[in-house]
């Protein structure tokens, strides 16, 4: 049996020639206007053959199409700096994992050596990720600072905050464990310093440290640890971290500025005086 889909587009909206010239002269269209409409709704068509198997539309609209309080302005874009920071840093890893080695006997210095001096634009997605690596640092700063001083952090925000402070420690785990793997002297002895300090932690500062060194002596084992912390745990908590804080930001709306909010107080008690 035939089943029969609804048009995507209705054919008053479909676009007609409206100057002779446009069209064969009887208000169709020629052919290889035909088929340059068609290839415009070839998009459309997707989209809509999607839909309807998956009703993700809805979803789509409940997530992007929603109300945001009046006043706001650019610090309100620093999340989203923030995620495409954290995006840009996962493209570029993916590249730069294609070619590393986590092997502490010369093998890691010498592989970032090759991507840097042979592999194309090696030096320039490794620069990417190794100056990214400082700009998403910064921006999560940047973005907690935001969040903290327009009191966003309070209810019914909290667990947001919490989240949020999650991915920034996580954050800074990225960059930590990251700053080993060219296994050159500067990063070798930083991190020596690193897990050193951890060391120095209350309660679990020893565990924790021997956790990172993984054995008695800081060499190829730490390597390994440092690699895949750095490139299958962390990415996954902060991507799964990232998903809940959305989640909860397209929930709960965005606050309004602190400066939209004392007007209205204000108001609310000149009513109630
Ligand atoms: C990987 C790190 C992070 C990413 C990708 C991220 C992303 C975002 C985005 C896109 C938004 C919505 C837009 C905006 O308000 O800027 C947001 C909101 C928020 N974020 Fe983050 N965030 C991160 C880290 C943090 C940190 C470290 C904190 C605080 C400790 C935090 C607390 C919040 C709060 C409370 C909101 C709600 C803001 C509001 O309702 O006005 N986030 N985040």
């Amino acid at each position: 049996m035939r089943i029969k889909l609804p048009n995507p587009i209705p054919d008053k909206l479909r676009p007609r020639p409206r100057r002779p010239g446009d069209g064969n002269g009887n208000g169709r269209l020629t052919p290889t206007q035909a088929t340059i409409e068609a290839s415009k709704d070839a998009g459309i068509s997707v989209v809509d053959w999607l839909d309807e198997r998956t009703s993700l539309s809805g979803a789509g609209r409940w997530a992007l199409f929603r109300k945001v309080p009046k006043g706001t302005n650019w610090f309100y874009t620093l999340g989203s700096a923030t995620l495409f920071a954290f995006l840009s840093q996962a493209v570029t890893g993916v590249f730069l994992a294609m070619y590393y080695r986590p092997d502490a006997t010369s093998g890691a210095y010498e592989s970032i050596r090759h991507i840097n001096d042979e592999v194309f634009l090696g030096e320039f997605v490794h620069g990417m990720h190794k100056w990214g690596s400082t700009v998403m640092v910064v921006l999560v700063f940047l973005h907690m600072a935001r969040t903290f001083f327009f009191g966003a952090y309070k209810y019914p925000r909290e667990l947001n905050w919490v989240i949020g402070v999650t991915l920034l420690i996580l954050t800074l785990m990225m960059a930590f464990t990251g700053y080993l793997l060219p296994f050159d002297q500067r990063s070798y002895w930083a991190s020596v310093v690193a897990v050193n300090i951890n060391g120095t932690g209350p309660f679990i500062g020893p565990y924790l440290s021997d956790f990172l060194r993984a054995g008695p002596e800081f060499g190829a084992t730490t390597l390994s640890r440092f690699y895949s912390i750095h490139m299958l745990l962390l990415p996954g908590a902060i991507a799964a971290l990232i998903g809940a804080h959305l989640y909860l930001v397209t929930k709960l709306g965005t606050t309004a500025p602190p400066w939209s909010k004392a007007e209205k107080r204000s108001e609310l008690r000149e009513t109630e005086a």
